[in-house]
């Protein structure tokens, strides 16, 4: 696609709020007239990220990343500039002009996929309504106890045992055969006829973020196996990247500063019918990376949720690695043996499942109690079996500070000494595992942003006040400024016509696109500066770019000077001795 028209970009912003847009990916904190939030774009302790909704700009005083919703969108997602502003142009209804042709044609099987999955959804649901008292289905949602509202918020359905009630349905509403088999719900059979995948089943559609139908997962309604079926990866769907019940509980994730993580369907359904609404499911796999990110958006602290037996699985823990290498805090908590949150919940109730969640312990004190029944702890080789497990956990931990705090404690439960197991630890490398596999962990964007004070302050002062434009383009030059970011940008400001206007940093971002990097925008505007008296601020500044960049003149004359005075080339020196009085005396 070609380069995407300002007007567009304007618009596409005009239409969302980057405090809303940044907030569906990180937690962010009011501060003032700004929300606050730690950067994630390089690991941090104390907030340095600010977001301005004024302003509709992020900075981050820690690594200097910043710029508008586009730049965030961008960076976060780690994609193109054009695909951020496809994203957000989604998001806000804006037509870009000229897709390419297959992009459209694969939008538009997006998108039909999606009808299918909300028509399917619909029509399992209508079976379920519509089925009896007695009927198998009814008395299997009683006996697991999900009550009306929450079978119609979770949308659960049943597919009944017929071969083709879907697929007949779908043909009915005039969806196309090869859509359908598409979407996954229905198969081929022999002699070019087809069935429905889901027979005979408890029906659980699975949401995105966004709460719309991906998939299905589907349950029997006795012993028989396979116990769950799922609708197979599509277009839309796709297993590793989406969580259970998020579009439910992200807002209370958010809300509660942490989110539960069970296994299943009916732990998610339950812990919502009881009021435990944070809750989501991996559906019953070791979650991905991408799931973890996903949930980062929402939150950076996790309660695993494990049956007695599931919690001490050494294959289970290493998988939580994965958490803390992501820059997440897990904390594990444990049921009694074969309870998942489902029973557990209908046995104990809900504040019983609070007591547990509340006990819940992070991961290295759980792994290490796990590690220290597992071996006899006075042994030497039990030990450094011990620490090697430990290691491969706290090696992933990012935080150095917390890192050495795990050791002091590791050493300590051991009977150890520190340097012993920080020794042990050298020898596991730098953390190799922050560059597996062609996954780009968080990476830690150092940029420099080197302005003089009377630069940033004058330009500060333009961005918030147009009229200053005038004021400065009557004194100043755009070669008078050192900073060659600083040169583009007073080029840009002083060619608008500025008369009146207020000039918005969101679009001086577009407008600027390759010429400027959108960080130094963004820290110039996000910067808090002192401003007591504005008029003498805007002369002082003045004054002092007039200075300095007098003395960098008077210092080029001096080594061009020194220069022609070596090689005798004496008119040459002379013009320019008179050259360097000149500009002592006038100032200019
Ligand atoms: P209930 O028996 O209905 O309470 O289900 P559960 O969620 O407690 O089952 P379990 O703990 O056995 O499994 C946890 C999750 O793993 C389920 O919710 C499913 O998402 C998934 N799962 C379990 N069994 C199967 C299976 O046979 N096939 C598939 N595809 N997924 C399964
Ligand atoms: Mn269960």
């Amino acid at each position: 696609m070609a380069k995407i028209p300002e007007h567009i970009l304007n618009e596409i912003q005009d239409r969302c709020d980057i405090v809303e847009v940044i907030s569906s990916y990180i937690p962010l904190n009011p501060a003032g007239r700004n929300f606050k939030a730690l950067c994630p774009f390089h690991h941090e302790k104390t907030p340095s990220f600010i977001v301005s909704p004024d302003k509709q700009i992020y900075h981050c005083f820690g690594c200097n990343s910043g710029g508008n919703v586009f730049n965030f969108v961008k960076e976060h997602e780690k994609i193109d500039f054009i695909d951020a502003v496809k994203m957000l142009a989604e998001k806000t209804g804006v037509k870009l002009p000229e897709y390419r042709q297959e992009k459209s044609e694969d939008s538009s099987l997006v998108s039909t996929i999606y009808t299918i999955n909300d028509i399917a959804a619909g029509f399992y649901g209508g079976l379920l309504a519509k089925s009896a008292a007695s009927t198998d289905v009814r008395r299997y949602i009683e006996k697991r106890g999900i009550e009306d509202a929450v079978l119609e918020k979770f949308r659960i359905g049943y597919a009944d045992s017929s071969w083709r009630s879907l697929a007949d349905y779908l043909t009915q509403r005039g969806v196309k055969r090869e859509m359908t088999l598409k979407a996954g719900l229905v198969l081929k059979g022999k002699d070019n006829s087809v069935y429905d995948l889901l027979r005979g089943r408890l029906v659980f559609p699975i949401f995105d973020a966004r709460g719309r139908v991906l998939g299905f997962g589907a349950r029997v309604l006795d012993d028989s196996l396979p116990k769950y079926i799922n609708s197979p990866e599509t277009i839309v769907y796709k297993k590793a990247r989406h969580l259970y019940g998020l579009n439910f509980a992200k807002q209370h994730i958010r809300e509660k500063g942490f989110a539960i993580i069970s296994e299943g369907y009916l732990d998610v359904i339950m812990s919502h019918q009881y009021g435990i609404i944070n809750t989501i499911s991996s559906l019953g796999t070791a979650l991905t990376v991408e799931q973890i990110r996903l949930l980062r958006r929402y939150t950076h602290n996790v309660v695993m949720v494990y049956d007695a037996d599931q919690a001490g699985e050494m294959a289970a823990l290493r998988g939580l690695d994965l958490f803390l290498e992501e820059g997440m805090n897990v904390k594990i908590a444990c049921l009694e043996k074969g309870h998942d949150p489902d029973s557990f919940i209908r046995k104990f109730g809900p504040r019983g499942f609070d007591v547990i969640i509340k006990k819940a312990k992070n991961l290295f004190e759980y792994k290490l109690g796990v590690l220290k029944e597992k071996f006899n702890t006075d042994e030497p080789e039990a030990k450094a079996e011990i620490v090697k497990e430990m290691l491969g956990t706290i090696n992933r931990v990012r935080n150095a500070v917390i890192k050495a705090e795990f050791i002091k404690n590791l050493s300590a439960a051991l009977s150890i000494k520190e340097e012993a197991v920080w020794e042990e630890l050298k020898k596991l490398g730098n953390n190799k595992s922050f560059r597996r596999g062609g996954q780009a962990g968080l990476q830690e964007v150092k940029r420099t942003v080197s302005i003089s004070p009377a630069e940033k302050i004058l330009v500060k002062l333009m961005l918030e006040d147009a009229s200053v434009v005038n004021t400065v383009r009557e004194s100043l030059k755009p070669f008078d400024f050192k900073n060659p970011d600083i040169r583009h940008l007073i080029e840009a400001l002083f060619s608008f016509d500025t008369k009146g206007t207020i000039i918005d940093a969101r679009r001086l971002i577009n407008y600027l696109e390759d010429k400027v990097s959108p960080h130094v925008i963004s820290f110039i505007v996000n910067d808090e500066v002192m401003i007591r008296d504005k008029e003498k601020n805007i002369r002082d500044c003045i004054n002092v770019i007039k200075k300095e960049n007098k003395d960098r003149q008077l210092r080029d004359i001096q080594s061009r000077l020194s220069l022609a005075q070596k090689n005798g080339y004496k008119d040459e020196a002379k013009s320019l001795l008179g050259e360097f009085n000149r500009l002592i005396k006038t100032g200019s």
